[in-house]
């Protein structure tokens, strides 16, 4: 991903021929009329953004609590989402609840749901709690839950009867797929002239825990098939050398992928009967759709054989490719990030953001440590983000996220949301165009550098706002309010020389680059202010003298600044 070049100088006057773009996109040219105007999402340059009513859309969102899907528990996640300045909301739609009884659909929840976040200005992303609920059928109705004849489990090597639903259960399939399907219709009915859905995410967490694969004699026979072309065109083997004496030009899963065979072959058989979910349920109402991922460690590729220590057959980072070659109704595999760590975050990030698969966190841990990655995640160019958790159920999933269940959960992203939430299309556009960059105060507390087009800017923590640290007789201290990382920027470079800088707990200095680097530089003006409701900057004051001599140092509550750079001749 890169900012327009000083080359590309151009670019910065295109962004009215881009937005054309995205307008005629979104009006999705040459599609059926009814489907013209629909949430959707559009790539160029390896870049994505959602459209939302004609123009890219940013999800701040939170996700609220499993069983907050019934509408007595809506008025305290209404309150959450509110705290929070969320404009999107992520809740499940259960199997269970819309179709309690074989054939006979009760749409009320949606119908509720979907009245009470008109009423409250918010999106939905719903979630479809199916045949895979964070990899079991829990939320499938009983009479599917408690026929294993009908709707079979998975079998295990040694013949034993996993928890989870086999992907080759056909009468499952049909039965999820048609329930789906009565969904989507239902939304079109309810929803297709206002739009307030804008996602789907199809099943949760998908894959299995403790097995493979099904060992069932129906995905033996599968197993022992060749790789399917599509899948092998993507996929590469993870051990070329044993591949080539076998099955690099093709072969049986075993001899492709050797000791990842078992893994692949699961993740296919699960994102194929996926696809067939979603790709019914799109036929009938063409609304975004994706699957969340329970990561496993990250890591370089290739990574490990699975043993036990992840879900088998999730979309995990590994097998994204499995996913893009079997569910092409899929748009796309996303992290739900519940790895404190900023090393792990970081590499998460970078190996669910790809050219063929935008990037978005539909679950992030709530505990306050998380809420500076936001600035990363939005800074990458992220379709948007849903903390898990913003809801007051008075429910905490702590050590996952925060023991807090009132406003001081909310507290951490609602201050970032703030700010974010008046420029959040302004923010999608620039994240489309390739404008954005973002840093997260990593566990090391190190300084980070964001390489800008013409800039580098340096961002440290723990700083004091004025001076430098040699001025200190203690070096070892620290300013109040940094003892665990909490600072975060995100960048916006509007033109050659400006920015908008969103942030907090941080210290950035600017220093030229490129054809800049031969000059010394300077702050030209540095205004802070904020977007108003219309997404106008208001400027409040300007930044200068001590606010400006060590750099811009961002506060604890998050800060917006415009900024101009310039140089002069030595
Ligand atoms: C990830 C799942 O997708 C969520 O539904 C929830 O169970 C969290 N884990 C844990 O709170």
């Amino acid at each position: 991903m890169r900012i327009p070049t000083r080359r590309s100088r151009r670019a910065y006057s295109r962004i009215p021929r881009l937005l054309g773009l995205c307008l005629a996109l979104a009006a999705g040219a040459g599609q059926a009329a009814s489907s013209a105007g629909l949430p959707r999402i559009v790539t160029q340059d390896g870049r994505h953004a959602l459209m939302v009513d004609g123009a890219p859309f940013l999800v701040l969102g939170g996700q609220a609590h499993n069983s907050s899907n019934y509408p007595a528990a809506l008025p305290k996640v209404w309150a959450a989402i509110k705290d929070a300045h969320a404009n999107t909301l992520e809740i499940p739609v259960a199997w269970e609840q819309i179709e309690p009884k074989e054939g006979q659909f009760d749409f009320s929840w949606v119908d509720t749901l979907v009245a009470q976040a008109r009423q409250n200005k918010v999106r939905l992303v719903l979630l479809w709690f199916g045949t895979w609920k964070n990899t079991g059928p829990a939320y499938t109705p009983a009479w599917v839950k408690l026929d294993n004849r009908r709707f079979p489990r998975m079998i295990d090597k040694d013949g034993k009867t996993s928890y989870c639903l086999s992907p080759f259960g056909e009468a499952t399939l049909v039965a999820d797929r048609k329930a789906f399907v009565a969904l989507m219709a239902h939304l079109k009915k309810i929803d297709a002239d206002q739009r307030t859905v804008i996602m789907v995410q199809v099943e949760n967490e998908v894959g299995t825990y403790g097995v493979a694969r099904d060992y069932a004699p129906r995905a033996q026979a599968a197993f022992a098939q060749p790789v399917p072309p599509e899948v092998l065109a993507r996929q590469k083997p993870a051990q070329p050398a044993k591949a080539a004496a076998t099955g690099m030009a093709g072969g049986s899963w075993a001899e492709v992928y050797g000791d990842y065979a078992e893994q692949y072959f699961h993740t296919w058989a699960i994102a194929r009967y996926i696809e067939e979910v979603a790709k019914a349920g799109r036929a009938v109402y063409d609304l975004p759709m994706f699957v969340n991922n329970s990561l496993r460690e990250p890591g370089p590729l290739p990574a490990a054989p699975w043993k036990s220590d992840f879900a088998s057959g999730g979309p995990t980072y590994d097998v994204i490719d499995i996913y893009k070659a079997a569910a092409p109704h899929i748009d796309f595999a996303a992290p739900d990030i519940y790895l404190p760590e900023s090393r792990k975050v970081g590499a998460t990030l970078e190996s669910f953001q790809r050219a063929d698969n935008p990037l978005m966190v539909p679950e992030m841990g709530n505990a306050a440590g998380y809420a500076r990655y936001l600035y990363q995640i939005l800074g990458r160019g992220a379709l948007g983000v849903a903390p898990f958790g913003i809801d007051y159920a008075s429910y905490s999933n702590y050590p996952l996220g925060a023991k807090f269940t009132d406003r001081r959960m909310v507290e951490p992203f609602a201050t970032v949301y703030g700010v974010f939430a008046p420029m959040g299309r302004a923010w999608a556009r620039w994240a489309f165009e390739g404008r954005t960059r973002g840093v997260a105060e990593g566990d090391d507390r190190k300084p980070q550098t964001v390489a800008l087009d013409g800039w580098t800017a340096t961002v440290s923590f723990r700083e004091f706002q004025f001076g430098e640290r040699e001025y200190l007789k203690d070096k070892n201290e620290y300013a109040a309010g940094t003892e665990t990382p909490n600072g975060g920027v995100a960048f916006a470079q509007l033109g050659p020389d400006e920015f908008v800088l969103v942030g907090q707990q941080a210290r950035i200095k600017f220093s030229g680059s490129g054809a800049n680097g031969a000059r010394p530089s300077m702050f030209v003006r540095v205004e802070e202010g904020r977007f108003d409701g219309d997404g106008k900057w208001v400027m409040e004051r300007n930044w200068n003298g001590d606010q400006t001599d060590y750099g811009l140092n961002l506060p604890a509550t998050p800060t917006v600044l415009k900024v101009k750079m310039g140089t002069y001749t030595p």
